[in-house]
């Protein structure tokens, strides 16, 4: 299903991945407004306030979905949860990239979320390669990206992190359909 802006909408078992709004502000900046998420992403600061959540939006909403595609994680019964998308950077293949609110890390949620956009970007865009890396002190993310048929591909870069005010070794992984 597509919505207004022929962004994705897409259902798994327990949750439902559709591009974020102005209404859902409040609920991410709580939820992402924690120095354990800045510190494992690239992009996210701490704190994260009701300015950065406004940008977001108005950034996801101005964004080419062929580009770059947040899609918000919610929950059937608990709502809002976290973020996972799919985006252009400067390298070839379409990225990966994911986050949850603290209340739900360690219940399979990232990667029922990621599997639903994984299976969306090989079936549906034709995409034969992903990737994805995870800071080298973040094997919970790794383990997400196995479980998810991603393989280490050796590269270890140096990735800026807001959450870090430094750059972080990354380990860089990709998909092969
Ligand atoms: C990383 C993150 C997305 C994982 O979310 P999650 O819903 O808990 O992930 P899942 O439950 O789907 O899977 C986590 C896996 O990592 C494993 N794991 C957790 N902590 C681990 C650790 N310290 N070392 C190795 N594996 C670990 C879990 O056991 C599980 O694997 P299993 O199913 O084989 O048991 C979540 O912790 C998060 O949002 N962290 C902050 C932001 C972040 O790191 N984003 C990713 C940036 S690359």
């Amino acid at each position: 299903m597509l919505d207004r802006q022929q962004r994705p909408i897409l259902a798994t078992e327990r949750l439902r991945l559709r591009a974020p709004d102005a209404g859902d502000v409040e609920a991410l900046v709580r939820l992402v407004n924690d120095p354990d998420i800045a510190r494992m992403t690239t992009g996210i600061p701490y704190p994260y306030t009701l300015d950065h959540g406004c940008a977001f939006i108005a950034m996801v909403e101005a964004a080419d979905p062929a580009h770059d595609l947040p899609l918000l994680i919610e929950h059937q019964r608990y709502g809002p949860m976290g973020m996972v998308g799919l985006h252009r950077r400067a390298r070839a293949w379409p990225e990966i990239g994911y986050w949850l609110g603290r209340e739900f890390w360690g219940l399979g949620f990232a990667t029922e979320a990621a599997k639903a956009l994984v299976e969306f970007a090989t079936q549906s865009r034709g995409h034969r390669v992903l990737a994805s890396g995870h800071f080298a002190d973040n094997p919970a993310s790794g383990r997400v990206l196995e479980k998810l048929g991603f393989l280490y591909t050796g590269e270890v870069i140096a990735r800026a992190s807001y959450g870090r005010d430094e750059a972080a070794l990354t380990r860089m992984m990709v998909r092969l359909a």
